[in-house]
């Protein structure tokens, strides 16, 4: 047990708690706040959704002791929120509850689309409310108060507003990912330094964005020439097996396991490479059958030579998630998460350029246990918590 610390909805809380208690249980049950809604408690519903620090989490996956100093609004705390106050008076005119249940955590998702995503349209509402399910069925009346409120603001804020009001939600289908061929886009423009660089910080609307880097102890020529070997490159991703390869295209799929949510990707992708300046992209789409989840992403990369047997590879992520996953994508955890695979990928990268290992040996790259880097993420969450770190 141990003695946790936090704002809940302006006030200073403080209860003893278990490690393993998650903040969903904490608030309804030492606070007494049961309008966060538990569902699934496995953070694919999206019921228990509250803000953590002005941002929408799961209640029924984030430790109640991780949330040491943390500010926590709850759907009862929402009294001088002027965009909540505009979303609840929109929930109610467009019927866009019924049971209710799902509500806390909507609103929470909503309030996040509003502040966010000022230009969102239909299509890309429904994406971003696509981690949060309603039992009922209402989305429609849901998707139209969001967007009836987005509409008010831009009005509001001069903008002529891109749908009339009641327009017929049709009309913006949900297309979502696809994993054909097509699927995959145009590629990056690599071709030009400065054209690459403006693309690549070029945030896209909805998606998640990741930087890392490693550096490996080889010659800058032989880590391009190793990056471009697709299945070697597949080899150093724990859970990535390749199925399919045509030139610069690529089938396959991935197995993810972070705490308590597991899932595969089966997908494709294509890798450009622009040689002169040693960076690439690797661009696909895939889908988690098992949750249903989507996921498209672009992973650039770009080489620099620190010194004739030092590389640096720089990881550029971007990647949207849409489905019962999505809001996994934004979380402080999974990003750890992600730096620390780039980090244990350069490791493995090295690990099968070294010639004086063996194949086994070398092979052994693969072998990273996902589920010790979720658990040593969370060491160094802790440690940080604590001001060990
Ligand atoms: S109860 Fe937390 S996501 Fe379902
Ligand atoms: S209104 Fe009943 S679950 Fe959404």
């Amino acid at each position: 047990m141990q003695t946790i610390e936090f704002n809940v909805n302006g006030r200073r809380v403080s209860g003893a708690c278990a490690d393993r208690t998650h903040l969903g249980d904490f608030l309804r049950d030492t606070h007494r706040l049961t309008g966060t809604h538990l569902g699934c408690e496995h953070g694919v519903c999206g019921a228990c959704t509250v803000l953590l620090d002005d941002k929408p989490v799961r209640s029924c996956i984030t430790f109640a002791a991780a949330c040491q100093g943390a500010d926590i609004v709850t759907v009862e705390g929402y009294q001088d929120d002027a965009v909540m106050a505009d979303l609840r008076a929109a929930f109610n005119q467009h019927h866009a509850l019924q049971c209710g249940f799902c509500t806390p955590g909507m609103l929470a998702t909503a309030r996040d689309i509003v502040l966010r995503l000022p230009d969102a349209d239909d299509a890309t509402i429904r994406h971003e409310l696509s981690g949060n399910l309603c039992r009922c069925t209402g989305y429609m009346g849901i998707v139209a108060a969001i967007r009836s409120v987005l509409d008010a603001r831009r009005a509001a804020a001069g903008v002529i507003a891109r749908h009339a009001a009641g327009a017929a939600l049709a009309e913006a289908p949900f297309t979502g990912f696809a994993v054909a061929d097509e699927a995959l886009g145009t590629l990056p423009h690599l071709a030009a330094n400065t054209g690459a660089e403006a693309e690549r910080s070029a945030d896209r609307k909805g998606w998640s964005r990741i930087e890392g880097s490693f550096t490996v102890p080889y010659a800058l020529d032989a880590v391009w020439a190793f990056m471009a070997d697709l299945p070697a490159v597949a080899g150093c991703l724990p859970g990535a097996v390749l199925t399919e390869m045509e030139g610069e295209k690529v089938r396959g799929h991935i197995a993810i396991k972070f705490g308590p949510m597991s899932a595969r990707f089966d997908g494709a992708a294509r890798l450009q490479r622009d040689d002169a300046n040693k960076r690439g992209v690797l661009k696909g789409a895939g889908q988690d059958s098992l949750s249903n989840s989507k996921a498209a992403g672009d992973i650039a990369y770009q080489l620099k030579a620190l010194a004739a047997h030092d590389t640096e590879v720089a990881v550029d992520l971007q990647y949207s998630l849409q489905g019962p996953l999505a809001q996994f994508s934004r979380s402080g955890l999974v990003r750890d998460f992600v730096r620390r695979m780039i980090a244990d990928f350069g490791k493995s990268v090295a690990r099968r350029m070294d010639p004086t290992l063996s194949d086994a040996e070398r092979n052994q790259a693969v072998r990273l246990n996902p589920v010790a880097v979720f658990f040593g993420v969370l060491w160094e969450r802790v440690k940080r918590w604590f001001g060990a770190g």
